[in-house]
């Protein structure tokens, strides 16, 4: 049987996680085969606490039976809420989210997120949610298809794809994947088409499951549900989720304003450890091709009493250097972490290309 799924920057996501707190209450957001939740539950003390999330109901067969667990089968973007129900209004020591679709989600084939498979449009990771890839293709207008096929996916002639579809439904409902992966194959190119196909699919399943919008309010009531010095590492897999999460680290949302008091600081609640994400290593990447997109950024909530891993203190507020530059990352740099020395030059390279492409975003 195949694996649930394979967790993708594992040792370094609980690390920076966990730092050396073993006793704390954590939150991981994305629980799906519980491969980060196992690895974090195996390092807490018996007072430690975790209270996991997943808006997929088949997530819930893995969940560890373990009296310092608790699963959460809603979205992530209400943590605060349950932060709060659950009895930590002074904020809790870590969150962790793992972004995107799950091996298993993305192999089920009568799931739809695949192009590989002949499946019903669904691409629902909440079986009960309300709006499906199908709703979308059949019942979306023009503009708006075409809207979400390039801001969602980067995908190349998204205007005469829209266009393609509405002349293709009109002949009756588009109701699978292999019919819409008809339409697509004129514009695939004659090489890599999966990758065209690819984008196209992660536009579509981040419309139908709101990620933009989830992740907006996750990041917001997870830096709600922090304590200062609490931790937050999030692991992204496309370009606009990256940005989103680089953005709200940097300036409080994910717009990436830049709110400043009177004295020109800048007012975000949380400091980015290091100035640059983190890649997987190259033998996880060949091991695991679905880590090949990951980056992780970790950031320390400010305020009173709080401090970065290498001991810096983080009192509320940041002055325009340190949104910049924060003195850890550069502390960091010169002690030659994985992150800033060996896949610095990589880190740019990918970022370049990203850059030169306007693209970088290929569903996991
Ligand atoms: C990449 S997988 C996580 C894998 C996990 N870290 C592991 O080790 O098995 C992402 C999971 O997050 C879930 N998910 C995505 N968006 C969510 C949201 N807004 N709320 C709750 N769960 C979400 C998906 O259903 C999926 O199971």
């Amino acid at each position: 049987m195949q694996a649930y799924h394979i967790p993708v920057l594992l040792q370094e996501s609980v690390n920076a996680l966990l730092g050396s707190d073993r006793d704390g209450v954590y939150a991981d957001a994305t629980f799906g085969g519980g491969g980060h939740s196992r690895e974090i539950l195996s390092r807490l003390s018996d007072k430690g606490r975790l209270i996991a999330f997943d808006r997929d109901e088949d997530a819930s067969a893995n969940a560890p039976d373990d009296s310092r667990f608790t699963l959460v089968s809603n979205n992530f973007r209400f943590i605060h809420n349950y932060v709060l129900y659950y009895g930590y209004p002074g904020g809790i020591d870590g969150i962790l989210a793992d972004l995107g679709v799950s091996s298993h989600q993305f192999d089920t084939a009568e799931r739809g997120f695949s192009f590989r498979f002949d499946a019903p449009l669904d691409m629902r990771m909440n079986a009960a949610g309300e709006k499906s890839a199908k709703d979308v293709v059949n019942g979306y207008p023009q503009e708006e298809l075409e809207k979400i096929f390039y801001l969602y996916g980067e995908v190349d002639n998204a205007r005469r794809v829209a266009d393609a579809l509405i002349r293709e439904r009109a002949k009756g409902e588009i109701a699978t994947t292999s019919r819409l992966n008809a339409v697509l194959e004129p514009f695939c190119p004659a090489v890599a088409a999966h990758k065209y196909l690819a984008k196209v699919y992660q536009a579509l399943r981040i419309e139908v499951n709101d990620e933009m919008r989830s992740l907006e309010k996750f990041l917001e009531g997870a830096s709600d549900s922090l304590k200062p010095g609490g931790r937050l590492v999030v692991i992204t897999y496309h370009s606009l989720e990256d940005r989103m999460v680089k953005n709200f680290i940097r300036c409080g949302n994910v717009e990436g304003r830049l709110e400043k008091d009177l004295y020109g600081r800048i007012q975000a609640p949380l400091q980015a450890e290091g100035r640059k994400p983190l890649l997987p290593a190259e033998a996880e990447i060949s091991a695991n091709t679905r880590a090949r997109s990951a980056k992780m950024r970790v950031a320390v909530k400010v305020g009173e009493g709080a401090e970065s891993a290498c001991g810096e203190k983080l009192s509320g507020g940041k002055s325009r250097n340190e949104g910049a530059k924060s003195a850890c990352g550069e502390k960091r740099s010169g002690g030659k972490s994985r992150n800033e020395g060996a896949k610095s030059e990589r880190t740019s390279r990918k970022e370049s290309l990203a850059g030169k492409q306007a693209k970088g975003g290929t569903a996991k």
